[in-house]
């Protein structure tokens, strides 16, 4: 049994495989293959933060391929309040196949795992975002039909999304540039951690904005106030004020750039509607490929189902 608390727990051996799987998966998917490789299978989704892309996209990528899933809001679950994360996270182990666990504390869903004896996801913590990882790496490889050697420019917070996008674009070879305000960049915990477990990582940090766009081929950003920060907005809308994605931003980057955002976007602060809805961006594509890297990410986590030989029904329907 596999967890995926972080990017930090995946190889780049096992991205790459993770990232041809969802290439060869979405190409049958979109010709309307529908093989039920996940028949009887179960997925439980806990949320304790509102989401569209990673819960819709992990719901309908059960559902199909045969499989179901059970969804339940923090309120529901109640974990560390109506009864203990241990208790709560055994119990729900005996119902389901997987878990895919949204919380506020990263050690929450570490927690969880510990006492789960199904595959845990991080389908976002404070610390973390792998799953939109997976597929932005999925979104940049169709655009540019590689990964080694590109740039990935990252203007805004060095939060959980930011994090894992630089986790993962370091193990594949791909430089990575935070572009923050001072206090928000990366911690120098989280620094030390990419060097130990990603030495040969080009993660750099470059306060301005505009010398920072300069070499991208990707130009990303996230929100400035994350789910749970609220109390900060004011604050944090002026300490960003700078770092906001517009055209004349755009305008300091390499003509072939693209513009990536994980959604939900906070229009005219991190972002204007003019370059997020303009031709430089690919934020619907990159939402898309959520549902593709995850499908592919479930093939390696969740037991094939048997088909009537007892042969998997992976193996029997799933063709190349
Ligand atoms: N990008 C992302 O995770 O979106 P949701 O919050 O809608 O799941
Ligand atoms: N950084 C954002 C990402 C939302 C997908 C948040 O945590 O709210």
């Amino acid at each position: 049994m596999r967890h995926l608390l972080d990017i930090f727990d995946l190889t780049a051996e096992e991205m790459g495989q993770l990232l041809n799987e969802a290439v060869r998966w979405k190409a049958n998917i979109l010709k309307g293959e529908r093989p039920p490789v996940f028949r009887g299978r179960v997925l439980g989704l806990i949320f304790e933060k509102p989401s569209l892309r990673t819960r819709a996209s992990f719901e309908a990528a059960m559902a199909q391929l045969g499989g179901s899933s059970i969804f339940l809001t923090g309120q529901d679950a109640g974990l560390g309040v109506r009864e203990s994360i241990a208790d709560f996270a055994q119990v729900f182990s005996q119902y389901v196949d997987a878990v895919v666990l949204r919380t506020f504390r990263h050690a929450t869903v570490a927690e969880f795992a510990q006492h789960a004896t199904v595959p845990t996801i991080n389908g976002l913590s404070d610390e973390a975002h792998p799953c939109q990882a997976l597929g932005d790496l999925l979104t940049i490889q169709e655009i540019f039909g590689d990964l080694a050697g590109r740039t990935v420019v990252f203007v805004g917070d060095g939060n959980n999304v930011a994090r894992s996008l630089a986790v993962a674009c370091g193990k594949l070879g791909v430089r990575f540039i935070l572009s923050s305000p001072p206090g928000y960049g990366f911690p120098d915990e989280f620094l030390r951690r990419c060097q130990l477990a990603v030495p040969d990582a080009d993660i750099r940090q470059i306060a301005d904005p505009r010398q920072a766009v300069r070499s991208a081929d990707i130009v990303y950003t996230d929100v400035w106030t994350s789910m749970g920060q609220e109390s900060e907005r004011k604050q944090r809308k002026k300490k960003f004020a700078a770092y906001q994605v517009n055209a004349e931003l755009l305008a300091q980057a390499p003509a072939h750039a693209k513009v990536m955002h994980c959604l939900p976007a906070h229009r005219e602060e991190e972002v204007t509607s003019a370059v997020l809805d303009g031709d430089r961006s690919v934020v619907i594509q990159q939402a898309a490929n959520r549902l593709h890297a995850q499908r592919a990410l479930l093939l390696q986590v969740l037991p094939a189902a048997a088909g009537p030989s007892g042969q998997s029904s992976r193996q029997a329907e799933a063709k190349p």
